[in-house]
C-alpha cells in the first residue's frame, strides 16, 4: 500500500485529484465510484478541473434499497449532485435501489462490473472497516450483494436523515471480490472515528472482521488519510 498523510481533507482532495489525473493519463476507461462524505472534495477538484468524462463510463459501489434516485439522501441524487451534472459521463451505472428483486438486481450489476471492469476504484472507510457496504463478517470473494446495515452504521450515517429511524436498513453493494478486481484502488479516510479502523485495515491480519484489510491483497493501492486517521499507524 502506498500511504499519503496530509493536512485535511482538502489536501486529501487535491492528492485524490492527482491521482485520478494520472489514472486518466494512463488511459483508465472506467471509473468505481463511492459516496459519503469522504469524497466529496476529490468530487469538487474534479468538476473545477478541466478534465473530460463524456467518454468514460462510472460504477458505483452502492445504494440504499427502497430509496429512489430522486430521494435526497439516496446514493444515485448524491451523484447527481456532487458530479454527474457538473460533469456527466457517457454512461453511468449505480445498483437500483427500487428494484425489490434482489436477485435479479444483484445479478444485474455483477454483469455491469463484468462488461465494465473497474481502472480505478475510489472507497472510503467505514469506522467498523467496511468499503461499500460489506460489513465485518462478510465472505472476502462476495461480488453484489444485498446487505443488512448494521447498528454502527445505521447510526454512522443517521446523520444524514432526520433521525435513526429513517435510514435504510438494507443495501445492496458490490462484494469484496468485485472491489478487488478493480486494477487500482485509492481509498481516502480523514478523521479520529476512523483510525482504528484505518490501523486495523494496514497493520492488522487479513480477516472478514475488517472487510477493508483484504485490501492489502491487492497489488495496486493508494491510501490517502489526514493526520488524525494515521494517528493509530
Ligand atoms: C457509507 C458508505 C461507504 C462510506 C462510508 C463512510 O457507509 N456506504 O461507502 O465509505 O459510509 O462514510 P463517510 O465518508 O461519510 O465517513
Amino acid at each position: 500500500m502506498n500511504i499519503q498523510i496530509v493536512k485535511d481533507q482538502a489536501a486529501g482532495g487535491r492528492a485524490g485529484f492527482q491521482i485520478f489525473q494520472q489514472a486518466l493519463q494512463q488511459g483508465a476507461k472506467v471509473l468505481g465510484l463511492a459516496t459519503g462524505s469522504t469524497p466529496v472534495t476529490i468530487y469538487d477538484e474534479l468538476v473545477a478541473s478541466d478534465l473530460d468524462f463524456s467518454h468514460l463510463t462510472s460504477v458505483n459501489l452502492d445504494e440504499y434499497v427502497g430509496l429512489g434516485a430522486d430521494h435526497p439522501e439516496s446514493y444515485h441524487y448524491f451523484m447527481q449532485q456532487h458530479l454527474f451534472s457538473h460533469k456527466p459521463f457517457a454512461q453511468s451505472f449505480v445498483p437500483d435501489g427500487m428494484n425489490a428483486d434482489a436477485a435479479a438486481e444483484t445479478k444485474r450489476y455483477d454483469d455491469v462490473i463484468a462488461q465494465h471492469p473497474v481502472d480505478l476504484q475510489l472507497l472510503g472507510l467505514g469506522q467498523n472497516g467496511h468499503i461499500g457496504f460489506n460489513e465485518p463478517g462478510t465472505d472476502p470473494a462476495s461480488t453484489t450483494h444485498k446487505v443488512a446495515l448494521t447498528a454502527s452504521t445505521i447510526e454512522a450515517n443517521a446523520r444524514f436523515f432526520d433521525n435513526a429511524n429513517d435510514v435504510p436498513r438494507y443495501a445492496y453493494s458490490m462484494g469484496i471480490g468485485s472491489i478487488l478486481q478493480a486494477k487500482e484502488i485509492l481509498i481516502v479516510a480523514y478523521g479520529a472515528a476512523k483510525a482504528d479502523a484505518v490501523a486495523a485495515m494496514i497493520q492488522g491480519p487479513v480477516t472478514p472482521e475488517v472487510p477493508a484489510s483484504y485490501l492489502q491483497t491487492h497489488q495496486n493501492v493508494q491510501v490517502i488519510l489526514d493526520e488524525a486517521a494515521a494517528s493509530q499507524l
